[in-house]
């Protein structure tokens, strides 16, 4: 797929290649995800606006419902993060398009919207064909309600569909969250994205406050029989600007059948050069 672009370009073959990506992970009502969430918001909002001034931490998913219908949420469980061209180490540009799949909360009755007849998270999140008329690109929450004083970006018309995930696995003691109900929920996600046949990269958030038992249980996660296709992993911190676009380069460098090698740097050799 290609997509339109503001530049323009002489050739088609020098349109840049469009990755359609789904940022997926443990998500859910505090119950699930502990005191705070895994980190998918954060990861997303430096990868697509990364300057230090476009840099939120407060990406929290509970909402109003005035909000929840409002046309950036759009009654959906999944936000459009919107589109950013990034140019790999070997010269080659991807046009890359985000969705992050997360599971609002209302904030009055502190359950999830659309509670009983939606499917558990570990099933919608893993969804390839996306609709939603008039979605408006996320930018931070204080957007929610006064969509028109932000930059207003529709979301693709049509089905969107997702060339590849980014599993998030946050390697940070939460308060309130076990590492068992982490990678119990990572273990099913992962399965459920085998089924559908497009590839997905792991990857760890927050090593800057990284706890080493849990980078060891993710790598025996990913090592296991059930996915026999080594599934790489790329070591982030969302807070540091650390292996983010990383992360998303060799995703896409899986998707485009990159027969050079992607270099992926551990969090602590990358750390040194921040
Ligand atoms: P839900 O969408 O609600 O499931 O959560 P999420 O996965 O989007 O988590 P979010 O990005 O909102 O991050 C939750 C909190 O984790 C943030 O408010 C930060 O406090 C913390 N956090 C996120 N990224 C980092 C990071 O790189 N380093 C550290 N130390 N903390 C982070
Ligand atoms: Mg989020």
């Amino acid at each position: 797929t290609f997509c339109r672009l503001e530049k323009q370009y002489v050739n088609k073959t020098d349109i840049p290649r469009c990755i359609n990506v789904a940022v997926v992970g443990l998500s859910g009502t505090e119950k699930e995800k502990g005191a705070v969430g895994i980190g998918k918001s954060c990861l997303c909002n430096r990868f697509m606006r990364s300057s230090s001034i476009d840099f939120e931490d407060d990406h929290n998913s509970s909402l109003s419902s005035s909000d929840f219908s409002g046309r950036v949420v759009n009654n959906d469980n999944f936000l459009y993060w919107g589109e950013v061209v990034k140019t790999s180490k070997e010269g080659t540009e991807y046009t890359f398009r985000v969705i992050e799949q997360t599971e609002f909360i209302d904030d009055s009755t502190f359950q999830p919207f659309n509670g009983v007849k939606m499917d558990p998270y570990i099933k919608r999140c893993v969804a390839t064909q996306i609709e939603s008329a008039e979605k408006l690109m996320y930018i931070c929450r204080n957007q929610l309600g006064i969509e028109e004083k932000f930059e207003q970006k529709v979301f693709p018309p049509g089905k969107f569909n997702v060339d590849g995930f980014l599993c998030v696995f946050d390697v940070s003691v939460v308060p309130g969250r076990s590492i068992e109900k982490q990678l119990e929920t990572v273990t099913n996600i992962l399965k459920n994205i085998k089924n559908t046949t497009r590839p997905v990269v792991l990857v760890t958030t927050k090593n800057d406050e990284l706890n080493e038992a849990y980078v060891q249980e993710v790598q025996k996660l990913v090592s296991r029989y059930e996915f026999k296709k080594a599934i790489p992993i790329v070591e982030t911190s969302a807070y540091l600007n650390v292996n983010v676009d990383a992360a998303f380069i060799a995703l896409a460098h899986i998707i485009d059948r990159f027969k050079g090698r992607t270099k992926i740097v551990p969090y602590l050799e990358s750390v040194k050069n921040y």
